[in-house]
């Protein structure tokens, strides 16, 4: 079933990748959609080809670094100026600079805890504020299959994209009983320039991921894998004691 929503939705790191693909995918859903990433000329092109798609101004563009967490709500009140009331927010930014077995740079751990989980926190927090009054809206935030298990090849993703996993859990806990779906996308190898160059397992196109990402919305899951079969595949891999893990982790 469709979402029963019918106000603004805001789309943050919709520059590339899924998000890219899921704001295409959302201008068909015949609500304003604000498109947010840091690179304004992607963001334009992206924005020109979903208007034309659909032929209509539904795709609107607001620069935006996540890492500028107190410029959150401002941005969310000139976009509700310009285009009516946001009742659906999605979390897609995300970043993954490759790190070297033998590296242990906590620079680089700073950004990926900034953008995947600071940045998720801080628009979610202000959808909640701003949902829980009206008692309705969704959010929709996009974590990974990386957030189950720490891999010794990624652990400042693996621990940014936990820590995001857990803030939606408790903000689902927090906002179900106040009718506001929180749903947490896990989405498994997606081809888009973050996984470029790398060798994945079972990959999947953004426009898939970005299709299973909508289906998940449309039926307000709590935690949708995409594709669905890393559902079972990270129950097994939960499951794997530590010391084991750490002999099969690449
Ligand atoms: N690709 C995969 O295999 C995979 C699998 C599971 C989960 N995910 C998750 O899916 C999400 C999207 O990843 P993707 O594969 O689509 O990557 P991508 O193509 O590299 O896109 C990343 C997006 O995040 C935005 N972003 C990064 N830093 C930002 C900042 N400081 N401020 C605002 N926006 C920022 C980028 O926009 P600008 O650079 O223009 O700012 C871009 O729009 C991420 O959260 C990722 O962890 C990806």
């Amino acid at each position: 079933m469709p979402s029963s929503l019918s106000g603004t939705i805001v789309v943050v790191g919709a520059s590339s990748g899924i998000g890219e693909a899921l704001a295409v995918r959302l201008a068909h859903d015949a609500r304003p959609v604000a498109i947010l990433a840091r690179r304004r000329d992607q963001l334009e092109a992206i924005a020109a080809r979903a208007n034309r798609k659909v032929g209509t101004t539904r795709v609107h563009v607001y620069e935006h670094d996540v890492t500028r967490r107190g410029e959150v709500g401002e941005l969310w009140d000139r976009i509700e100026a310009d285009l009516g009331t946001i009742d659906e927010l999605h979390y897609v930014a995300g970043v993954m600079p490759e790190v070297a077995l033998d590296e242990f740079p906590t620079d680089l751990d700073v950004q990926m805890v900034e953008v995947n989980a600071l940045g998720c926190m801080a628009w979610c927090n202000e959808a909640a504020r701003r949902f829980l009054p009206e008692k309705r809206g969704h959010i929709v935030g996009v974590s990974s299959v990386a957030a189950i298990r720490g891999r010794m090849d990624r652990p400042g993703y693996n621990a940014s994209k936990a820590c995001q996993d857990v803030h939606l859990e408790s903000l689902r806990n927090r906002l179900w009983r106040h009718g506001i779906k929180v749903t947490t996308a896990r989405p498994g190898p997606v081809t888009t320039p973050m996984t470029e160059g790398l060798k994945v397992p079972l990959p999947i196109s953004a426009e898939r991921a970005a299709e299973g990402i909508v289906k998940a919305r449309d039926r307000g899951a709590s935690i949708a894998h995409v594709p669905w079969i890393w559902r079972p595949i990270m129950m097994v891999i939960r499951l794997i004691p530590s010391f084991l893990f750490r002999r099969m982790s690449v």
